[in-house]
């Protein structure tokens, strides 16, 4: 098997790779929306703490649900006061509409407007948010799930969406810091409130002896979930979006940016929990109460998914890459300014994508910043339609969720002990622990591949890979 190209040590990179991407052809069945970025005030703490200075892109969360098939227009509004972009996590959609600045399209600045328009290939549970100063726009609440309808095998009673996360916030509703050199440095900032769909523990009501889907999110910026049901048996149905052969839940391990839907089987009458057992003390993330007459149902049988259609790699693999994580040789200062596109130069306190301080490293690079011209090299090039086995090593004491863009891969093994073959597009590597990750390059452009803890992300854990 030969190795992958590398590129270390190369002169950045003066032009950025903007992709085209086609656009409906006619007669397509178009889901248009707009998603407007802004500043709307939110009571996530009960009274007498102010309402949050929340940003989101529309009134309440934002879920978008289309049929697969489905092309979806969007159209991303900047009413923040500094750029971003809108990132569309876990679709294997064209280069150009990645959403990741400089390096797939322009920042979209404030006051004006961008349309993304792909076809989503695959169903399943998906999301988005943007990828520009993201400790700040995603910490802030910017991010909307995406969900693709028409993996069902059978109807389920319920259909619920719970999207997790822990915001920063003080007792008076004002945010506290999003990040600090410690946390970014370690495992992470943590929150201090956590919620469900922006609310604390809260309760869905589902049919009594209903079959019930829960498409759960971890939208948070750093922390782990344990995910486990208290109260029902639970049944793993889908990873990242990506249908599963019904699988038991026991609990299953989930770093920022992991979905995982399971379904279970509600009770005639009372409740069941929805829990994080990660920590000492287990936390109720959510409670569903059964409600109504029971429905008449035969004895459950957890429905699983219609079988995704990613490629499967070959188990041989056509091209083997490393991919080593790693703590910066040293910590270093970014440049002072940021250049903007159009030439204006913005002081480093007012500007974007950029990080204080380097902690982390990826093959020994460490993510420089993301201002035009100074786009680094790619990690590694790989040839269009060959199956590549990337091996992720943790050299650090801390966990790490390792997201690609653009491609869905399998995870198929661990040097910690048996894994369930299961696709993904983040997958959490433990310290010193070494998964393998195979897939097929088939997506052609240049696609991010960073920790999702997102201090981690933005202090150098980052990087990209090019299939051409
Ligand atoms: Cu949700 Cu670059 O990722
Ligand atoms: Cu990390």
């Amino acid at each position: 098997m030969a190795g992958a190209t590398s590129l270390v040590g190369h002169a950045f990179s003066a032009a950025p790779r903007y992709r085209t991407a086609p656009l409906p052809p006619a007669g397509a069945d178009i889901l248009d929306i707009a998603l407007t970025a802004k500043l709307r005030p939110q009571q996530l703490l009960p009274a007498p703490a102010k309402p949050t200075p929340v940003l989101s892109y529309g009134d309440g969360p934002a879920v978008i649900r289309m049929k697969q098939g489905q092309w979806l227009r969007a159209t991303l509004n900047n009413e923040l006061a500094e750029h971003t972009t809108v990132h569309w996590h876990g679709i294997r959609l064209p280069n150009g509409m990645d959403g990741v600045p400089y390096l797939t399209q322009d920042p979209v600045l404030p006051g004006q407007s961008f349309t993304y328009a792909f076809q989503p290939p695959d169903p399943g549970t998906f999301f988005f948010h943007p990828h520009c100063d993201t400790i700040t726009q995603l910490g802030q609440g910017l991010a909307g799930v995406l969900i693709i309808e028409g993996d069902e095998t059978r109807p389920f009673d319920a259909d619920l969406v719970c999207a997790y996360r822990d915001w920063r916030v003080n007792d008076d509703g004002s945010f506290g810091a999003l990040t600090t050199p410690k946390g970014a440095g370690t495992a992470g900032t943590f929150g201090t409130f956590q919620t469900v769909n922006d609310r604390h523990q809260p309760v869905f009501k589902v049919p009594a002896n209903g079959d019930i889907r829960v498409r759960f999110l971890n939208v948070d910026m750093t922390r782990l979930v344990d995910l486990g049901l208290d109260g029902a048996e639970g049944w793993m149905i889908a990873t990242d979006g990506n249908a599963l052969e019904p699988t038991k839940l026991e609990t299953w391990r989930m770093g920022p940016a992991m979905r995982l839907d399971l379904t279970f089987r509600a009770p005639k009458s009372g409740s069941v929990k929805l829990m994080n057992y990660y920590a000492a003390e287990p936390i109720v993330l959510a409670t569903f109460e059964a409600e109504g007459a029971p429905l008449d149902r035969p004895a459950f049988e957890p429905a699983p998914l219609k079988t995704p259609r990613i490629p499967e790699p070959k188990p041989q693999g056509d091209t083997d890459f490393t991919l080593r994580l790693s703590a910066a040789s040293s910590p270093s200062p970014l440049p002072a300014d940021l250049k903007l596109p159009n030439g204006e130069i913005l002081p480093l306190a007012d500007s974007l994508c950029l990080t204080q301080n380097t902690f982390w490293a990826m093959n020994g690079q460490t993510w420089p910043s993301m201002d035009e011209g100074r786009l680094p090299p790619p990690l590694a090039q790989f040839a269009r339609g060959r199956t590549v086995v990337m091996e992720i090593v943790n050299a650090t004491p801390h966990p790490h969720p390792i997201h690609m863009h653009g491609n869905t891969f399998k995870v198929v093994s661990s040097n910690k002990g048996k894994v369930l073959p299961h696709f993904a597009d983040t997958v959490l590597v433990a310290p010193k622990e070494r998964v393998k990750v195979a897939f097929v390059a088939d997506n052609p452009g240049a696609w991010m591949l960073h920790c999702h803890i997102i201090e981690h992300q933005e202090t150098g854990m980052m990087g990209y890979v090019e299939v051409a």
